[in-house]
C-alpha cells in the first residue's frame, strides 16, 4: 500500500515536470543543455558546448587547473544563453555530472548546480558521466522507440574503455574494462609521439584513411584471453618503437609512412574493440549494442562494429550515439538525469558532492 502510494506521488511529480537543465564540466568541455519531455518522447531543446581544446593543445593534453579556471566564465555565459531572461522559471529539475572526471573541473559545474538549486528550490540530480555517455545513444528518437533490455554498451572515450551490461535504466554490470590506457588515450598518446596535435584520435583517423592497415604488425593485447578486459599501453610502446625506426630512415619520415602507421594503429585498436564486443555478445544474450563516448566518432570503428554485429546476429539492434552527442556534452547528462528523475532519484543540493573516481 505504502509502495503504491509512493508510486502514485512519484508519477504525479514526473508528469508535472517538463524540463531539465543539465550541466557538465568533468574535463575540458563546458556544457549546458535543456531537455524537454512529454509523455512519449524526450527532446533536446538546447545543447551548448564550449570546448577548451585550443587552450589545452599547446600543452599536449588537458591541464586540470586551467580547465577549471576556464569553466567559470564559460559556465556563467552558457547558463545565460541557455536560460535567457526567464532564468529558471520553466526549469523543473537540474542535472549535473558528479563524476568521474577531474575533481577541480567537476567542482565548477557542481557548485553552479548547487547554487541554482538552493536559490530556486528546484531538485537536483547527480549524474554519473558514464551513464550520461550511455544515454547519448538513447537520445535519438528512433533509439528511444527501439531501446529494449538487456543492452550491451561499449564505452570508448579519452579516459574509459568499458563493456557494460545494461539490464534496465540505472542497472549496470561492468563486464570488462581497460587495465591501463583507454582506447582514446592509445590514440592520443601515439599521436603525440608522432608529433600530431591533441586530441590525436581525429588526426590519426584522418591519416589512416589513405594508409595501409597491414603495413605494421602492431599487438592486440589480451585478445586471446577469456575475460572481457582490455590493455592498450603496450600498443603505444609498439608505436613508439616503429616511429623511432622510421625516424632513422634516409630522408626521415614520409607522409606515406605516417599514414601507414596511423592506419595500422587504428586497425589494431578497432580490431581489439570489435572482437571483444563480439565475445561479449556471444556470452550474454542481449537485444542490442550501444556504442558511445568520444572514440565512437571514429567512422572505421562504427562501420566495422556494425558489420561484425550483423554477421554475428542479424536481430541485434545497433545504437551508435549521434555525432552531436559523442564527445562530452550536457544533453546526455540531461537524458541520464531524466532516467533518474523517473525513478525518483533526485537529491537535496546539500548532499551533492563531486565523485572523481565514480564508476559503475
Ligand atoms: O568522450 P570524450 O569527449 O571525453 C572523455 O570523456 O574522455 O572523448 C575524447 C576522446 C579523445 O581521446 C579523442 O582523441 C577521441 O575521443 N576521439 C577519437 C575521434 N574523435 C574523438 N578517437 C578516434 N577517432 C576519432 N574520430
Ligand atoms: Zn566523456
Amino acid at each position: 500500500m505504502k509502495r503504491h502510494c509512493q508510486r502514485g506521488v512519484y508519477y504525479d511529480v514526473v508528469l508535472s515536470m517538463k524540463r531539465i537543465l543539465a550541466i557538465e564540466t568533468s574535463c575540458d568541455e563546458t556544457a549546458v543543455a535543456i531537455l524537454a519531455f512529454e509523455k512519449q518522447a524526450v527532446k533536446v531543446k538546447k545543447n551548448l558546448v564550449s570546448s577548451q581544446i585550443p587552450i589545452h593543445q599547446k600543452y599536449g593534453g588537458v591541464v586540470p587547473e586551467i580547465a577549471a579556471r576556464n569553466h567559470v566564465p564559460e559556465m556563467v555565459h552558457l547558463l545565460d544563453v541557455a536560460l535567457g531572461k526567464d532564468h529558471l522559471k520553466h526549469i523543473d529539475a537540474i542535472a549535473v555530472t558528479e563524476g568521474p572526471g577531474l575533481s577541480i573541473a567537476l567542482r565548477i559545474g557542481l557548485e553552479a548546480a548547487r547554487v541554482l538549486s538552493f536559490l530556486s528550490g528546484k531538485p537536483v540530480i547527480g549524474v554519473n558521466h558514464l551513464e550520461g555517455h550511455i544515454a547519448s545513444a538513447w537520445l535519438d528518437a528512433k533509439a528511444q522507440k527501439q531501446w529494449a533490455f538487456p543492452i550491451l554498451v561499449l564505452i570508448v572515450s579519452g579516459g574509459h574503455t568499458e563493456l557494460v551490461l545494461m539490464k534496465d535504466f540505472g542497472t549496470y554490470r561492468l563486464l570488462g574494462e581497460t587495465r591501463d590506457d583507454a582506447a582514446g588515450e592509445a590514440f592520443d598518446k601515439s599521436a603525440k609521439l608522432m608529433g600530431l596535435p591533441y586530441p590525436g584520435g581525429p588526426q590519426i583517423s584522418k591519416l589512416a584513411e589513405t594508409g595501409d592497415r597491414q603495413a605494421f604488425d602492431l599487438p592486440r593485447p589480451m585478445l586471446r584471453d577469456a575475460n572481457l578486459d582490455f590493455s592498450f599501453s603496450g600498443l603505444k610502446s609498439a608505436v613508439r618503437r616503429e616511429w623511432e625506426k622510421l625516424q632513422k630512415a634516409p630522408g626521415g619520415v614520409s607522409e606515406k609512412m605516417k599514414q601507414d602507421l596511423a592506419a595500422s594503429l587504428e586497425e589494431a585498436i578497432v580490431d581489439t574493440l570489435v572482437q571483444k564486443t563480439i565475445k561479449a555478445v556471444e556470452k550474454y544474450p542481449v537485444k542490442g549494442v550501444a556504442l558511445v563516448g568520444g572514440v565512437s566518432a571514429n567512422t572505421y570503428l562504427r562501420s566495422q562494429l556494425k558489420a561484425a554485429l550483423k554477421r554475428t546476429d542479424k536481430t541485434l539492434s545497433f545504437f551508435p550515439s549521434d555525432k552531436k552527442y559523442m564527445t562530452d556534452n550536457a544533453a546526455m547528462i540531461a537524458a541520464a538525469g531524466y532516467w533518474k528523475l523517473k525513478q525518483g532519484k533526485t537529491m537535496n543540493w546539500k548532499k551533492l558532492d563531486v565523485r572523481p573516481e565514480m564508476n559503475f
